[in-house]
């Protein structure tokens, strides 16, 4: 079956360039301190319900970019906080001296203690409800269609994510994973922004 082109009037060797799969890269480091030649231009930051900081890699985004000054912009803007599976957007601040113009705060799910919250709202709790998606994996979900939604609004060419979840709140590595990369690969053949997004893992494991 032919590659379906996403992008009108593409030729197949343009939609080639375009693969989705040549925009994605991984690496192993630090979001708040990566290679200048990457070119990110927003990083998505793994925030927390309150907007208000927290650990991981919440805080070390609240420290590159000005920690007090990030509070009082996110308190002002949203003083509701962001609800989990939605993303707030802010100026990069303190990180700008890294050519960064953008922080995402996504709210992702915590990964529930027991089956009881693994079924949709309303769906019967049983075993059928961990063979799909669980409401955690659509809260997940939702934070990466929001991030790239988002990085179309603010013409983001290069952006960089954490693994949203997969820390503090224990979402299982694996099943995060498959949830950004496939969303990420569905976005990317739909839309020529963001150029390029990169999963940035703090460790081998992640
Ligand atoms: N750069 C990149 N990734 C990082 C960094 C960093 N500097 N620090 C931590 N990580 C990775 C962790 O290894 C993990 O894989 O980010 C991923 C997300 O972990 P957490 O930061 O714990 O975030 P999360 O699981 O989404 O929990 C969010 O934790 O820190 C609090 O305020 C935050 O309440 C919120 C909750």
């Amino acid at each position: 079956m032919d590659h379906p082109l996403p992008i009108s009037g593409q030729t197949p060797a343009d939609h080639a360039l375009n693969d989705p799969i040549a925009r994605i890269a991984v690496h192993v480091g630090d979001i708040t301190a990566l290679p200048e030649t990457f070119g990110v231009d927003a990083i998505a930051n793994a925030a927390n319900e309150s907007l208000a900081g927290g650990g991981g890699v919440d805080r070390a985004i609240h420290d590159a970019a000005g920690r007090d000054e990030l509070i009082a912009y996110n308190r002002e803007q949203y003083p509701a906080g962001c609800p989990t599976g939605l993303v707030k957007h802010s100026p990069a601040l303190g990180l700008e001296a890294q050519g960064i113009k953008h922080i995402l705060h996504a709210v992702g799910p915590v990964w529930p203690e027991d089956d009881a919250q693994y079924a949709m709202p309303g769906a019967p709790i049983d075993d059928t409800a961990k063979l799909g998606y669980t409401y955690a994996d659509t809260l997940l979900a939702s934070c990466y269609t929001q991030l790239f939604n988002l990085a179309v609004k603010y013409d983001i060419q290069h952006l960089a994510i954490p693994a949203i979840s997969t820390g503090v709140y224990r979402f299982p590595k694996p099943r995060a994973a498959r949830i950004a990369f496939g969303h990420a690969h569905g976005h990317l053949l739909r839309n020529d922004l963001p150029q390029r997004i990169t999963f940035v893992c703090f460790n081998e494991e992640d």
